[in-house]
């Protein structure tokens, strides 16, 4: 894992968002794995600046969210796609008939529509950049702990930590879904590249076990200590708890010398 550490919010958010500037400058059909949640807010704001300044074209970009909530209308406010259209999609060029999220409308089976978003990832090449949060248990997309490594998009019950920590999005007595359907852990593992985001001290004790601790399906997110190419982007606060803080700080300067003469990405 290629472990950064900034010193804010802010600067999570601008340096992710360079990541994906040139992935689509070099790759303008580029694939994007997407999050919602408030980390990636921030990016997503930054992509609109760029965006609105000229240095980000997604006209031919294509997307992927990792997970929508299972029988939601698309049109609710508390539906994924509403959060992507105001926080991104709305506010940038990017074909909405190119945008996915792991719909399951009343009334369609869930194990299909699993089987389909995977066949429309690969149809499409499969996701270049996956762009992550991480929840206080240690879950990527709604993978909750005990998730199968090997797991692919399909239907979750969420836990009660989930629940709570998700449940400042709802109003007092607003129905709030206690399943979605979630890219699984497989599916990530699949793409290309990762680009975890974590803020705050909530999320350091995660962190320290995806990163240092075992792999195991107890802290999904220690599934991509398997993967080629994940980079970990925190602010202080969510990197307290790691040891060998310095040594992740003189690496990082030691890679970007080298991202400055060879560019961010190997692989594109
Ligand atoms: C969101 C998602 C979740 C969040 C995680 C962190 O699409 O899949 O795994 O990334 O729950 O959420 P925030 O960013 O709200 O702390």
């Amino acid at each position: 894992m290629q472990i950064i550490i900034v010193d804010n919010v802010q600067h999570v958010a601008e340096n992710a968002a360079d990541w994906i500037e040139e992935l689509i400058n070099k790759k303008p059909n580029a694939v994007l794995g997407l999050a919602t949640g408030s980390t990636p807010i921030y990016l997503y704001q930054e992509l609109v600046k760029k965006y609105k300044i000229g240095k980000l074209n997604f006209a031919n970009t294509t997307s992927f969210n990792l997970d929508e909530y299972f029988g939601i209308d698309a049109h609710s406010i508390q539906s994924y796609r509403h959060f992507m259209n105001k926080n991104l999609f709305d506010h940038i060029n990017i074909d909405k008939a190119k945008t996915f999220l792991p719909t399951c409308e009343q009334g369609e089976n869930p194990r299909k529509q699993g089987l389909a978003y995977e066949a429309k990832i690969k149809h499409c090449g499969g996701i270049d950049l996956q762009i992550l949060g991480i929840g206080a248990n240690g879950h990527i997309g709604f993978n909750e702990p005990t998730s199968s490594l090997a797991s692919r998009t399909r239907i979750k019950t969420l836990t009660k930590q989930t629940l709570k920590d998700n449940s400042r999005l709802f109003k007092e007595n607003e129905f709030q879904p206690t399943l979605a359907m979630t890219m699984g852990i497989a599916t990530i593992l699949d793409a290309k590249y990762v680009l975890l985001m974590a803020t705050g001290e909530h999320k350091a004790k995660a962190i320290k076990t995806m990163v240092t601790g075992a792999v195991s399906a107890i802290c999904p997110a220690s599934a991509l200590q398997m993967h080629e190419n994940v980079i970990v982007l925190l602010d202080k606060a969510a990197a307290s708890e790691l040891d060998n803080q310095e040594y992740y700080l003189w690496a990082d300067k030691e890679n970007h010398k080298i991202s400055q003469q060879f560019g961010l990405f190997h692989k594109f």
